[in-house]
């Protein structure tokens, strides 16, 4: 057994000034130079950045070893009813019962409803002017989160929702200012998602099912109360930061690269990609995917070892802490053939860039027991935006504009992204739209 390599760091800081500066540089230089399992120090807290794809896979399959460390989206504890907090044979249960309302065919029944509230909301955008996207991105994917995991109920409530939950949001990590105005918003938040349960209990369910389904049974059978029904549902549609940040990223690489935003209008004009129909778009997916590769939103999850964990010549003491990020996996050289180039092409079969990797060596929504319960949200989310937005718009990027990386939880564009914002003149579109966009 071999120490672990890495940097040396100050005998009583460690490396946390360079972490600190820099998280994402530190971590992916620091496997470079010191490869896929190296050793630090942050403060007195000994770390262990995990790039090995074989590892990572060890590292989230074995619940016993590690303690989940990662707050999903650094929601803190803001929600400790909501699944992600949950522990044991809790979480597994509450994670079979929210299931259905996550599986495709529930999503697509959705679409519709979805699509519409994300083309009224882009309707805000103005041709001619330089303009941080990100706000109204967070509001469209706040919007068509509520329609896909609320269905008819969530059309009741959305407007309320999508001004009183960035209020409480805007509290989160500054309560300490103002207590009660943080405690009429959550009141005000939740009073409106307590309607849409009524309105569900009243109507019943009009199509598929949704997460509203699943949370009201379990209260009227006594097996939950409202506060965790309230913590589930707004837990899962604070997810929109990352959702809105991923389909920034992806605007912010297509102003980048003509040739593939023109082929992607081309597949989007040939299927009309309303609704359901973004999933018969094979290059809309590609592009998608590689977004997140080359922007994962969250960038780092960390777990600590309850006990002695060895790979290999490595060994990680029990109160050890592993940080696995997405962000430096998915630029491994090793996985990924000129890794910091967008190419959607890797995830097109057929492709020469296509090849195969191992699993771990992507993994934007986790992985294991803990995986993101909303992935194939959050993707048909994105190609629903991404879709209104490259069939109706082209957006530049502001001249002296410097990429980078924004300061907020998840991984943002800098500045919430600035662009120039032009209206996409299409054949075959109808009045109603134009309405819309202008
Ligand atoms: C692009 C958008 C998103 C990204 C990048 C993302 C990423 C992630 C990641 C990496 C985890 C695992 C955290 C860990 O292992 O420590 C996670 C967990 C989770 N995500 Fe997401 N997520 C996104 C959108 C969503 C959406 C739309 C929802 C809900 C509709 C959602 C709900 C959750 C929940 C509930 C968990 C915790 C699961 C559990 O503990 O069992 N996420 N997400």
């Amino acid at each position: 057994m071999i120490r672990s390599p890495g940097p040396k760091g100050h005998p009583l800081h460690g490396s946390w000034p360079e972490f600190r500066a820099d998280p994402l540089a530190f971590l992916l230089d620091g496997t470079l130079t010191h490869g896929d399992f190296f050793r630090f120090r942050l403060g007195l807290q000994a770390c262990f950045a995990v790039s090995d794809p074989a590892a990572i896979q060890r590292v989230f399959s074995d619940r016993e070893g590690f303690t989940d460390k990662t707050p999903p989206h650094r929601m803190q504890d803001a929600y400790p009813k909501s699944v992600a907090r949950l522990e044991g044979s809790e979480h597994l249960e509450r994670r079979r019962a929210l299931a259905p309302a996550f599986q495709r065919e529930a999503l697509l029944a959705r679409a519709d409803g979805a699509e519409r509230v994300v083309r009224e909301g882009l309707g805000r955008l103005r041709a001619g002017e330089v303009r941080a996207v990100m706000p109204v991105l967070e509001d469209v994917a706040l919007r068509s989160a509520s329609m896909l995991l609320l269905g008819d109920a969530g059309e009741r409530v959305v407007e309320h929702i999508a001004t009183e939950l960035p209020r409480v949001e805007a509290w989160l990590g500054h309560a300490a200012d103002d207590e009660a105005a943080y405690d009429r918003a959550r009141e005000a938040l939740a009073a409106s998602i307590l309607k849409a349960a009524e309105h569900r209990r009243a109507a019943g369910n009009l199509g598929s099912i949704d997460l509203l389904d699943p949370l009201v049974r379990a209260v009227d059978a006594g097996q939950m109360d409202e506060q965790a029904l309230i913590d589930e549902i707004v837990m899962m549609l604070v997810t929109h930061v990352p959702t809105a940040a991923a389909s920034a990223w992806a605007l912010f690489e297509l102003a980048q690269r003509p040739e593939v935003r023109s082929r992607l209008e081309e597949e989007l004009d040939a299927i009309g990609a309303r609704g359901a129909e973004v999933e018969r778009a094979p290059l809309l997916s590609a592009v998608v995917l590689e977004t997140l590769r080359l922007h994962p939103p969250v960038w780092v999850l960390a777990r600590e070892a309850r006990r002695e964990f060895r790979h290999g010549p490595h060994a990680v003491s029990a109160g050890n802490e592993v940080l696995v990020s997405p962000y430096v996996v998915q630029r491994l050289p090793q996985y990924w053939k000129d890794p910091e180039t967008f190419l959607p092409e890797r995830f097109l079969p057929g492709s020469p860039w296509h090849v195969e990797r191992p699993s771990a060596a992507y993994l934007p929504f986790g992985l294991g027991m803990r995986k993101c319960i909303g992935e194939r949200t959050a993707v048909l989310q994105m190609k629903l935006m991404l879709a209104a937005l490259v069939r109706d718009f082209r957006f530049e990027l502001p001249a002296g504009y410097e990429a980078g990386v924004g300061g907020r939880r998840a991984l943002v564009p800098r500045d919430g992204l600035p662009l120039l914002v032009e209206r996409r003149r299409s054949a075959g579109r109808c009045d109603r739209e134009q309405e819309i966009v202008r």
